[in-house]
């Protein structure tokens, strides 16, 4: 228990959990966690630590549940929980809704080609019997066929379409779309869109980052609550096998009207080609 926590339970002010004001909705492999982490370094937001699957696996549970498992804040600080599943979930936005309609929704979104190769590299590290990629791309099995748009990573690309749910319960303006890629190569630029978003200072900055050059990615000097320098585990950022470009064409063609689509929809180019 920290000196601040002690202080205010002797004043008879007990930090209290609170449900959260602001969601991670998605998209999976976009860099949710990444997002999570650099978020929670602000002081004035708490996380939670792990994904609650709240509004798809344990809704039955009831608000109370969901409650119990946030962290305490205290006055002023703001709740938030990330569970990249709830962005695809149908029954998600009426729920998220049903909640509270102020909930600020944040998804990060990344081109749905490396997504989908970047979800089948988490797959294949689950179940090495898994066919190649390549193969589950079409749905015979060989480029001369049609693109298989049920199989899971390919189908979570086309961000068009979930999107569309969640504007039937939530403005626009309601949500902010962090782009996966920039978040890789300036977190710092991300970061104070996020921070305006949620009506946060701008305490994260490009200060809190640096290029971590084995990791191949941008850590933290800090995380919340440690002083030590930190990156993403070991699942954050995996090696992606070798795709044939004849595939990866093939992918690109096919999701370029729902990228266009997306684009319209949210007024931001994000610039898959
Ligand atoms: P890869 O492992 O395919 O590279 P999520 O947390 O939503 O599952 O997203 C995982 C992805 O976050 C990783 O996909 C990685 O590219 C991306 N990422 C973004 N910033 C990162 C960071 N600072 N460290 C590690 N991975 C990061």
């Amino acid at each position: 228990i920290s000196p601040k926590y002690r202080f205010l339970k002797e004043q008879g002010l007990r930090p209290e959990k609170q449900l959260p004001s602001a969601l991670i909705i998605g998209v999976k492999k976009g860099g949710t966690r990444a997002l999570l982490e650099f978020i929670r370094v602000h002081p004035d937001v708490r996380a939670a630590g792990s994904e609650v699957h709240f509004f798809d696996r344990n809704y039955a549970k009831g608000f109370r549940w969901y409650r119990e498992r946030m962290p305490a804040t205290l006055e002023g600080q703001l709740t938030i929980e990330k569970t990249p599943s709830y962005f695809i979930t149908k029954e998600a936005p009426r729920r998220v809704q049903l909640m509270n309609p102020s909930t600020k929704l944040l998804v990060v979104v990344r081109d749905p080609v490396t997504r989908a190769i970047s979800d089948y590299t988490q797959a294949i590290s689950k179940k090495p019997e898994m066919k190649p990629f390549e193969q589950l791309v079409f749905v015979n099995g060989s480029i001369g066929s049609i693109i298989d748009t049920s199989w899971g990573p390919i189908k979570l690309g086309i961000y068009s379409r979930y999107l569309s749910r969640w504007l039937k319960f939530f403005p626009l303006s309601q949500l902010l779309f962090v782009s996966g890629e920039r978040l890789v190569v300036d977190p710092a630029i991300e970061l104070k869109r996020v921070q305006d978003f949620l009506g946060l200072k701008r305490v994260v900055t490009e200060k809190h980052f640096y290029f971590n050059t084995t990791k191949g990615f941008p850590c933290l000097f800090k995380s919340e609550g440690n002083s030590a320098p930190h990156c993403l585990g070991k699942t954050k950022g995996r090696n992606h096998p070798y795709v044939n470009p004849a595939v990866l064409q093939r992918l690109r063609d096919f999701y370029r009207p729902f990228n266009n689509h997306f684009y319209q929809m949210t007024g931001i180019h994000f610039g898959w080609t």
